[in-house]
């Protein structure tokens, strides 16, 4: 590391940081030449070295078999396979197995609600027999191994139970995020088919009641014009046992005898039935999960039984080097891959104590993370970049008001992490005294794909690191050479790991094309990435045409469809464009019908149209109308100039003007955003 630059101005002395060294005693990984020894071995030997770890955990039938793929359009359909012929149950993996190691009593997950004070927690032994008893419910309501079930739940016990009882008896779950919209959660219904529903009345986060059951009637509704009717929806009543926030209303909400249930009435009827754990060959689907695409629709993400499996208990148990004793907060949403792998798979299958936050961090005050902290004693963080950003905006006094002693690692993932948040993060959370994981992954890859060790790797602010174990990154350039040693260039991985996708739901031929038709022979992330002179890898964010909002990726298409559904809207252009704390955000450019100008009720009318169609998430943060966009003669929008003007930077070079089929349209564009909007 001796010959290492300064990046982004940093104080050389603070460039690197070595592991702290408290955490290397009892480390599963120790120093970074054990890092070096085990990926090597991890290459090497990549059969033995994942039987090694998947000997860890429990399967009912053993495979002679590691990973078998084909990363090659040339040669034929891609294909990815772990431990063919092995069966098992990743449900029973995160219950059962460690309840037969004495650990039943252990709690699995402290709940902290919205308010101060709403609190509860559950045993793995209370997590199985809950998951147990929902399980004898979905199969009473028809669902059957192969089936899919959609969750559309806030951050409550019921999510995790509602997953791990979909994984007891082989249903594929499709978890929604529950800030996406009706129509968003009708078409991922539609397109998984899915026949049960399992949803709440309502949530709270910070001042706001979220009335959540509504939204889940419009999109049964939108499901039944479809003729994709959901015949079960099966309702925590979630508000009628929490504190509702000052100042907001526990809000009233329908039943419909003909498709809803009410889960805990469902709960006692079956409770103390048996419903026998399915065991699952390796390659059955565990669940689908979906993530924007740059065509604009959706792309359902599967993932497997035993490779997901093997991926999300390694990765969980080396990045955050799990112990027993750890108690675990990983601040995602259950809804985005980050949940999946690190609230529920990952940790359970670690035994793991963890924390389940409905709330947000800036309620009541911005000092409510670090409370919880102190309250739970919280050894392990995981958060995004725009969550720290968001933080560091006030007093420190927030932060140092609590006891952070109990931390150790603080994790951060979702987009590139600026090595100002990087640097507040270590030193005013963590005292100097953790370590910080930069984890670079994707919904599908299923786990970290690049990450420091915690009590192994040196770390660079802004920089991911090195990759983990069995994964072999490569920088391509446009013709697809690889690039050695330092340089720049597209993200791809050379070969598979267990934890990778396998298709895009319902779309094989999709899965080909995004993910491995752009580079012949590898899996290409849709990132742009550098290697510096050590080898380690700086993420440079997306080369596509989707966006980072707030660590979610968001399709600028997606965007622009909703827009133009708008009667008033003839044509609309959505780019990224930089903000202090989202990282990037939508700006719009419009172009009107005949008659309509672009009022501020207008505006207003088109953010939500966005709001309805996708979610509160995708609503641009400007709309700007602009009376042409600029094109060239083929017709194509030349989003770099679009991009230049979002980020209002009137020095930017705007490359060659000249193709345009009206130049004229820029000097307009400008013009319009002096105007504001
Ligand atoms: C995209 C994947 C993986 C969980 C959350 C997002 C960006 C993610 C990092 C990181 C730089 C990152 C990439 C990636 N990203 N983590 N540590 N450093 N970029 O999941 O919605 O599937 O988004 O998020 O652009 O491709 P996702």
């Amino acid at each position: 590391m001796s010959d290492v630059k300064p990046k982004f101005g940093l104080n050389p002395i603070e460039d690197v940081f070595e592991p702290p060294a408290p955490l290397l005693a009892g480390a599963h990984v120790s120093g970074l030449s054990s890092y070096q020894d085990m990926y090597r071995d991890s290459l090497a030997n990549s059969e033995t070295f994942w039987k090694r770890i998947a000997a860890d955990l429990y399967f009912e039938n053993a495979s002679d078999r590691g990973l078998e793929w084909n990363f090659d359009v040339r040669k034929g359909d891609i294909f990815i396979r772990f431990m063919q012929g092995a069966r098992t149950n990743v449900a029973y993996n995160c219950l059962e197995r460690n309840i037969a190691r004495g650990l039943g009593s252990k709690i699995a997950f402290f709940w902290e609600g919205n308010e101060l004070g709403d609190e509860r927690k559950i045993t793995y032994q209370e997590l199985l027999d809950q998951v147990t008893t929902l399980s004898a419910v979905l199969r009473a309501k028809g669902v059957k191994k192969g089936d899919r079930v959609a969750i559309y739940l806030p951050m409550i016990i019921e999510l995790p139970v509602a997953m791990l009882a979909c994984a007891r008896i082989g249903a594929v779950h499709s978890v929604v995020f529950a800030g996406f919209s009706s129509e968003s959660l009708a078409s991922r219904i539609i397109d998984g088919k899915a026949r049960v529903l399992i949803t709440a009345d309502g949530f709270c986060r910070g001042p706001k009641v979220f009335k959540l059951k509504q939204l889940a009637d419009d999109a049964i509704k939108l499901c039944r014009e479809q003729n994709e009717p959901v015949e079960t929806c099966i309702v925590v009543k979630h508000l009628e046992r929490v504190r509702i926030p000052s100042g907001a209303d526990r809000p009233q909400v329908n039943y419909d005898d003909a498709v809803d249930v009410d889960y805990t009435e469902e709960m006692s009827r079956f409770a103390g039935a048996k419903s026998p754990v399915e065991w699952m060959d390796a390659e059955d689907y565990l669940f689908m999960l979906y993530t924007s695409g740059s065509t604009g629709k959706p792309k359902g993400v599967v993932h497997t039984q035993a490779g997901y499996m093997t991926y999300s208990y390694a990765t969980a148990k080396f990045t955050f080097d799990l112990q027993d004793d750890d108690v675990y907060w990983c601040t995602a949403d259950c809804g985005w891959i980050t949940g999946h792998t690190y609230i529920v798979y990952g940790p359970l299958m670690n035994a793991t104590t963890g924390i389940i936050f409905e709330g947000i961090p800036t309620h009541p005050d911005p000092g409510r993370c670090w409370n919880l902290v102190e309250k739970y004693k919280v050894t392990k963080m995981y958060t995004a970049p725009t969550l720290i950003r968001s933080l560091m905006a006030f007093k420190e006094e927030f932060v140092t008001k609590y006891d952070r002693s109990s931390l150790k690692i603080l994790g951060s993932v979702g987009e590139p992490i600026n090595p100002a948040a990087w640097l507040w993060y270590y030193k005013v959370v963590g005292e100097s005294r953790c370590a910080i994981v930069d984890t670079y992954w994707q919904t599908e890859t299923g786990g970290h794909i690049i990450t420091p060790m915690p009590a192994a790797t040196p770390t660079k602010p802004g920089s991911a690191t090195l990759p983990f174990f069995g994964v072999e990154p490569v920088i391509v350039d446009a013709q697809g050479q690889e690039i050695e040693g330092p340089g720049e260039g597209n993200l791809c991985i050379k070969r598979p790991w267990p934890g990778i996708m396998r298709t895009v739901y319902g779309d094989a031929d999709r899965f080909a094309k995004t993910y491995f038709a752009s580079f012949p022979g590898y899996y290409f992330t849709g990132d742009g990435a550098r290697r510096d002179e050590d080898g380690y890898l700086w993420v440079t964010g997306r080369v596509d045409d989707l966006m980072n909002v707030s660590g979610h990726l968001l399709s600028t298409a997606e965007i622009e469809s909703a827009l133009v559904a708008h009667h008033s809207v003839a044509e609309a252009a959505v780019v990224a464009a930089p903000h202090d704390i989202k990282g990037s955000t939508p700006y719009a450019f419009v172009s009107l019908k005949v008659g309509a100008k672009l009022t501020p009720a207008l505006i207003d009318e088109l953010k939500l149209m966005v709001r309805t169609k996708i979610g509160a998430i995708a609503v641009p943060d400007a709309i700007q109308y602009s009376p042409g966009l600029p094109k060239t003669r083929s017709g194509k929008i030349t989003r770099r100039i679009l991009r230049k003007i979002a980020e209002g930077d009137r020095k930017a070079d705007l490359g060659d003007t000249t193709t345009l089929a009206d130049e004229s349209v820029i000097a307009q564009l400008w013009e319009g955003r002096n105007g504001g909007c």
